[in-house]
């Protein structure tokens, strides 16, 4: 503990000195974080000091890791050769494994491991997402969300654990360990809690939209994770599109001064969102408490304008300018940053190693959700004669969800990893066919695997019933005439249901014989024939209710939900097990 504070001091000081040589510009550079590739040339770096860089969908940064690592270093160079020398972050949404790179290890997203409900896995997964990070050049993650969807509408509530405060709560202090490594100790990389306040529970489940919630509530429903996520030392949070009670929460100087700061003592960095100085009221942003901002896609130069004639106007005060930079200071010495500021090429061969990828598995199969096994057709017998079905059955892209190599996902097989007839094919000790199409032959099937679920979408662009659309709280025609198909030739089915929430599939567990909700298990799609095939049990729990009609679904979160009004199909923490 001595030990411990004796560094905090050391830290302190060393932060202080530096920020008693700083100019207001390089005091603004710190607070401010850009793309590599656009907006910015490499001599912006010195000669606007910039503090961080952002990689995210666009050109990848090299063809391989050591590429991705070179690049890095040759931008912390620039920022090393500037007068104080101050070394950047280089951060990532590394939301379920380091998913911005094809090989990395992909665990399911967050939904799967709420499912799964093991903290210590999920601390496992995030160790191992942060090594393949900082193997890729980064040290700064913008994971894990600890969102507490109360809409499936939402097109993001796969990113966050679970519609419970209690699991997001665990699970959220996990992740933050995982990725930093025990409190009290340097950790190598920076984790984030994200997004900062009620972006899960917007009215309808807008993306980005208004939530509407008495204090009280936000502060028993969604602040916990964040509290626990701060008591296990968390860097950095960053804060959230919507607007809380009509406030937009990057301007909400209450819940992010006075609670976050202060109330919670979070010390670490509270990071803007995408763009969010030029849409959500400029210097507001500042003068709320955000201490970096994402200024990007064309805000670089109005930004560090902005914030400069802000200060020399005495719209925002000196001491909110020092506080953001001590706070970006403060994390990069804890880092150890100044002492070594570039990526480790000796992690390399590390990114996508099979011990990874066994615990990426071993997250797949506890995360399966078996909601109906008639006459116990699972666990099936290494014999049986089976077919499996669809698309979705044979591709890693479609089996993993948005923020997987691209931001919007993937529709094609990616490197490294397994589809789920893959496992299949591994597992049974018979040939197994696939009907991509459901027009093969299958007179001499027994038992038909169908994987059916939802195309990858990030954000707004998974909203149901959103701007863009795309998406239904149902299977697609599509998928429902595969499942009708076999349903009809009076083979028994076995339902696999890839989605990002639940969906509405009342009728759909009725034509199956068994049904299993699979989430998005991300690289390791092999992983669910071996509980098919009872080789494990099936662990998952329910980490959201299920809600049995369309009615449900857009009611589940208004102001009858509370009061127990309505029944879902399955109540949260439901699963079955092949252990009676
Ligand atoms: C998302 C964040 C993400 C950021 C950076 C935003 O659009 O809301 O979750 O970290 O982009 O890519």
């Amino acid at each position: 503990m001595n030990k411990e504070i004796k560094t905090d001091l050391a830290i302190d000081q060393k932060v202080e000195s530096l920020l008693a040589q700083m100019t207001l510009e390089e005091k603004i550079g710190q607070m401010t974080q850009v793309r590599h590739f656009d907006d910015i040339t490499p001599e912006d770096i010195n000669t606007h000091f910039i503090g961080s860089i952002i990689h995210t969908q666009g050109p990848t940064p090299g063809e391989n890791a050591a590429g991705w690592q070179d690049k890095f270093v040759q931008l912390q160079k620039i920022a090393l050769s500037t007068r104080l020398a101050i070394p950047m972050l280089f951060g990532v949404d590394a939301v379920h494994g380091q998913n911005t790179y094809a090989g990395a290890t992909i665990f399911p997203h967050n939904i799967g491991l709420g499912a799964a409900g093991n903290a210590k896995l999920v601390e496992r997964a995030a160790s191992i997402t942060a090594l393949e990070a900082r193997a890729t050049g980064f040290n700064w993650v913008f994971s894990p969300c600890v969102a507490i969807p109360y809409n499936e509408k939402w097109g993001r509530v796969y990113e966050a654990f679970s519609e419970s405060t209690e699991i997001t709560t665990t699970l959220a202090q996990a992740s933050v360990l995982g990725h930093q490594g025990p409190v009290g100790q340097s950790p190598a990389l920076i984790a984030t809690a994200k997004h900062f306040i009620g972006d899960g529970s917007t009215d309808f489940g807008v993306e980005g939209g208004n939530t509407t919630l008495s204090e009280e509530e936000v502060f028993e429903r969604l602040l916990p994770p964040y509290r626990a996520a701060v008591e296990a030392g968390v860097g950095s949070v960053m804060a959230s599109f919507n607007s809380l009670n009509g406030v937009p929460m990057h301007a909400h100087r209450k819940m992010i001064t006075d609670v976050l700061k202060g109330q919670l003592k979070f010390d670490g960095i509270v990071v803007s969102d995408w763009k969010a100085y030029s849409r959500f009221g400029g210097n507001d942003v500042i003068n709320a408490g955000v201490d970096v901002v994402m200024a990007v896609e064309g805000d670089f130069h109005m930004y560090v304008e902005g914030v400069r004639n802000g200060v020399l106007s005495g719209e925002i005060s000196q001491e909110r300018i020092d506080d953001a930079v001590r706070r970006v200071l403060k994390q990069k010495f804890r880092i150890g940053l100044f002492d070594n500021p570039f990526p480790e090429a000796t992690l390399i061969p590390k990114i996508g190693m099979q011990a990874h990828r066994t615990v990426a598995r071993q997250a797949v199969r506890e995360s399966l959700v078996l909601l109906k096994n008639e006459d116990n057709l699972l666990p099936l017998k290494k014999d049986a004669r089976i077919v499996v079905v669809g698309e979705f059955g044979n591709n890693s892209g479609l089996q993993s969800g948005g923020w997987t190599v691209n931001w919007q996902g993937m529709t094609e097989n990616y490197a490294g990893a397994t589809t789920i007839l893959d496992g299949f094919r591994k597992f049974s000790g018979q040939e197994v066919l696939y009907d991509p199409d459901g027009a093969a032959n299958t007179d001499d099937v027994e038992i038909a695997v169908i994987v059916v679920g939802e195309t990858p979408y990030a954000e707004f662009m998974g909203d149901i019933g959103g701007v863009m659309n795309n998406y239904q709280h149902t299977l697609t025609e599509e998928h429902q005439r595969l499942i009708d198909t076999y349903h009809a030739k009076g083979i028994k089915t076995i339902v696999v249901l890839i989605s990002g929430r639940p969906l509405v599939v009342t009728k759909q567990l009725e034509q199956a014989d068994a049904f299993v909700a699979a989430w998005f298990p991300g690289s390791e799609g092999d992983g669910i024939a071996e509980v098919l095939y009872g080789d494990y049990d099936f662990k998952g729990k329910l980490p959201h209710s299920w809600p049995k009609s369309e009615e449900d679904y857009q009611g589940k979160y208004g102001p009858n939900f509370w009061d127990g009004s309505i029944e879902p199909l399955f109540p949260l923490g439901f699963g079955m097990s092949y252990e009676k």
